[in-house]
């Protein structure tokens, strides 16, 4: 043979060889974008976690985010719920991972699986089991032997459970993505070079698992090969990956934020969140993930610390108890339309960048086929700008990007926001007929135990119960001065976190709470002490336990010293390593009074009274109708409530939001203290009650109320669409007109209320020139007369209706050559 003919068998070899493993590897990537079965796609994704919602749940959340323009749904896997003790795994009712991997593929979704095993995702320890802290010689995320072969073990039995599943895409699975570890360049750099050993170890040992789907790790600037670092953050349009053959990933862009206990609740607005997102596909990028899509609830005591609420709303495009957020889920359903027209030019390479002015720019993407797209920019956070694109005059409000799908029609803006606006409401259903039972403070059992000096609270507790009682006497003479003066002696706690009660001789003395930004507590306070022997009870309370730090395994919790008592005879006396009596957890939770066979164990009574330390129980038939419920505590302490056995989460209105509420501006760079509410009330005041934990009757309440709050106040409310609004340009090209290519087809106001509702009245509706927002719109100088009469006509009595935005349908033009807007809303019931 041949030189060449030899080596044109070796290349038609290779090439079959090359052409087996594309069969197998069916998702890849290259410097542009993730390629599915050979075609490179702009993915638009949404974090949904799969336990913080119910399984009844899951196919409307993953429908909705379907039906807002999502590829695919994005979730870590949360190790303390599948591992609860070492070799015991769980995979049932909200943690059944493989049920909602399959609904995504039934839905024709694809999923991206974050295994971690650390997520942090404001879960409590992060999502690692209490007991990995207690295995010997452990270090978390670092080159630790023990370590590592935890995460590989666990990392392998997920990896091993897909494939036994066939969720995989290269085995015709929705899985086109996973991720390995979380977040951990930050911290990398403390460790020196074991942190740099344990990143590439986590992706070497992610990437032998054979998956035939790429791994991404994020906020990882040294990702191993073939890994891809991909960038979390409100934005990241300056994101680059670390090398020039793989994609521009966001796996997190960030909807909102979480809520603390004690911390105002954060909103990111719609137009921001879609800037976000445009600047980035503008500037290259090819996969956005919206953390969260949905955030739902921390149920139980999952979340994580210090102080994480019970609500991870996230101010997400689903709301926390599953209804869309308008207008921010619409308006990026409408910004993902306006991204999928644009798809064909996107993948076809690197855009052209072109100035407009300072603050404007233009990026073209044209593919060779003939499709082209572009993306006008104007950066400026103040004002709009006219720029002049293809000859063509462009207006681009401050902080906003236009997208031209054919390099012409401008059919989105990110700051024109043509979704409705719809406004929950909390509509009160009833209180509810309780019953109490106060515990004795610290009424020990035959659990308790006696050590010299104070105990860290986890090594003692496990995270089995929030609750760790300290308990110790203290002997006074019978000659102290303050028993004739009544200037009583100061005690002071000093305790590691998060919140304690005060005992004296079985009455409360007082209680302090750490916040957010410090866990720390320091109690101080005069306490009526007598002759002989005192009784001193600490109750101490954990509120989550930390999800992120470095080494927060180490981190301690609870009553660690000193303890003094000052102002005796003696001076200052330190109780810290005198004997003290420790019990594990509350004699209800000993006794299960959150259920209906363990509440029968005690005697219950009137709940007329406001005590500490109370349970309060009622039997209660579910409220008609399918709107989602919840709780409201607002006139309650700090506690738990369970409802038929399971556990709706930690509530604590009586913590009261610090921090400044003022003015929401879209405009400029977003943080998370910018645009907050709940500012002096309490951080949470509703707490989700899953439908499809009740049933039609009999349903069993049962809260435990820590502080002594108002019982009579509880009630369960419905979460409704009180009124809808909308705001529509006459002359705005729309997405609709644009795809069915009816260029003169007139906009449309499209108003929609909540499933099982009608639009019962316009409230207001002005053609012309209206004026403010949604809320407190009024008329314009111009204004047609019949703008109530079109609306009442086609919507009223009516669950959804859409109405032309045109002059003819408003009686005619009261001001011609003024470009006129249609303002409207609707209330609904
Ligand atoms: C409907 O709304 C208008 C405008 O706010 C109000 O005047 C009218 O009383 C409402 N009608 C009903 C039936 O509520």
């Amino acid at each position: 043979m041949e030189a060449s003919k030899l080596a044109m068998v070796v290349v038609a070899l290779l090439l079959l060889l090359l052409s087996s493993e594309l069969a197998t590897a069916s998702v890849s990537y290259d410097h542009k974008a993730v390629i599915i079965n050979g075609q490179r796609r702009i993915l638009i994704s949404g974090s949904i976690h799969y336990p913080r919602s119910t399984p009844e749940m899951w196919p409307g959340l993953i429908q909705k985010a379907k039906d807002g323009g999502l590829d695919v749904i994005q979730t870590y896997v949360f190790w303390n719920g599948h591992e609860p003790s070492p070799g015991q795994y769980y995979f049932e009712g909200r943690y059944d991972l493989v049920r909602f991997v399959k609904l995504v593929k039934a839905a024709g979704l694809y999923l991206h699986l974050r295994i971690g095993p650390y997520a942090c995702a404001e879960w409590n320890f992060g999502g690692f089991p209490v007991w990995l802290k207690f295995v010997p010689g452990i270090s978390f995320r670092t080159d630790n032997g023990p370590f590592k072969a935890a995460m590989a073990k666990f990392t392998t039995r997920i990896v091993s459970m897909m494939k036994a599943e066939g969720l995989y895409e290269s085995q015709g699975g929705p899985i086109i993505l996973s991720q390995i570890e979380n977040e951990y360049g930050p911290l990398e750099y403390y460790d020196g070079q074991a942190g740099k050993d344990y990143a590439y170890w986590a992706g070497k040992m992610a990437v032998g698992l054979n998956t035939g789907v790429p791994w991404v790790m994020c906020k990882q600037d040294d990702a191993p090969d073939p890994v891809i670092n991909t960038c979390n953050g409100f934005y990241c349009d300056y994101f680059t990956p670390n090398k020039p053959y793989k994609p521009k990933m966001w796996t997190e862009a960030w909807t909102g934020w979480f809520t603390g206990f004690g911390g105002a609740v954060p909103h990111r607005p719609a137009e921001d969140m879609a800037f976000g997102v445009a600047r980035f596909i503008m500037k290259g990028g090819s996969f956005v993930n919206y953390y969260m899509y949905h955030g739902g609830t921390n149920f139980g005591r999952t979340a994580g610390g210090p102080f994480i609420a019970t609500s991870y709303d996230y101010d997400a495009p689903i709301d926390e108890y599953g209804l869309v957020r308008e207008p921010k889920w619409g308006h990026l359903r409408d910004l993902h339309k306006a991204i999928k027209l644009s798809e064909p030019a996107l993948v076809s390479g690197d855009p052209t960048f072109i100035s407009l002015g300072h603050s404007q720019q233009g990026a073209v993407y044209k593919s060779s086929k003939g499709a082209c797209a572009a993306f006008l920019a104007n950066f400026d956070a103040s004002s709009a700008a006219t720029v002049t694109f293809n000859r063509q005059r462009y207006n681009l409000p401050a902080w906003s990007v236009s997208i031209l799908p054919d390099c012409k029609t401008a059919v989105y803006n990110t700051a024109r926001v043509r979704a409705q606006t719809s406004q929950k409401k909390m509509q009160e259903i009833g209180g509810f007929a309780l019953q109490s039972y106060t515990e004795e403070p610290n009424s020990l059992t035959d659990k308790s135990y006696t050590k010299d000096g104070l105990l860290e609270q986890i090594s003692q507790t496990w995270d089995q119960s929030d609750y760790l009682w300290y308990t110790t006497y203290v002997n006074i003479d019978q000659d102290e001065k303050f028993l004739k003066t009544g200037q009583y002696p100061v005690l002071t706690v000093m305790s590691a976190g998060d919140s304690l009660h005060v005992f004296i001789n079985g009455q409360l003395a007082g209680t302090s709470y750490g916040g957010v930004d410090s866990r720390k507590i320091t109690y101080y306070g005069n306490v009526k002490l007598r002759a002989g022997s005192n009784k001193i009870s600490i109750l101490s309370v954990a509120v989550g336990l930390p999800n992120i730090g470095r080494h927060f395994e180490k981190w301690n919790t609870g009553v660690l010293g000193p303890v003094t008592l000052g102002g005796l005879i003696e001076g200052k006396r330190d109780l810290s390593r005198q004997k003290w009596i420790y019990q594990v957890g509350l004699q209800g939770e000993a006794l299960s009074l959150h259920t209906v066979s363990g509440s029968s164990s005690v005697e219950w009574g009137s709940a007329s009274h406001k005590q500490p330390l109370t349970w309060y129980k009622a039997f209660f038939n579910a409220p008609a109708g399918n709107e989602p419920l919840a709780l409201d505590m607002g006139s309650m302490g700090k506690g738990q409530a369970w409802v038929n056995g399971e556990s709706i989460g930690r509530y604590w209105p009586a913590y009261k939001a610090y921090g400044s509420c003022g003015a929401c501006d879209y405009r400029g760079r977003y943080n998370e203290k910018k645009c907050q509410t709940n500012c002096g009330e309490p951080s949470q005041r509703w707490y989700h009650v899953p439908r499809s934990w009740l049933k039609p009757t009999g349903n069993f309440l049962v809260v435990f109320e820590e502080w002594g709050g108002d019982p009579t106040g509880i009630a369960m409310v419905r979460r409704t669409v009180g009124s809808v609004c909308a705001r529509v340009d006459e002359l705005q090209p729309t997405l609709a007109s644009w795809q069915t290519e009816e260029e003169d087809a007139a906009p449309e106001v499209h108003l929609s209320c909540g499933p099982g509702q009608n639009i019962a009245n316009i409230t207001f509706a002005s053609f012309g020139t209206p004026q403010g927002v949604c809320g407190s719109f009024s008329e314009g100088s111009c204004h047609a007369p019949k703008s109530y009469d079109a609306l009442r006509n086609n919507c009223v009595g009516q669950q959804s209706c859409k109405v032309a935005v045109a002059t003819p349908v408003f009686g005619g033009d009261q001001c011609p050559g003024t470009t006129k807007q249609l303002a409207v809303e609707a209330v609904c019931e």
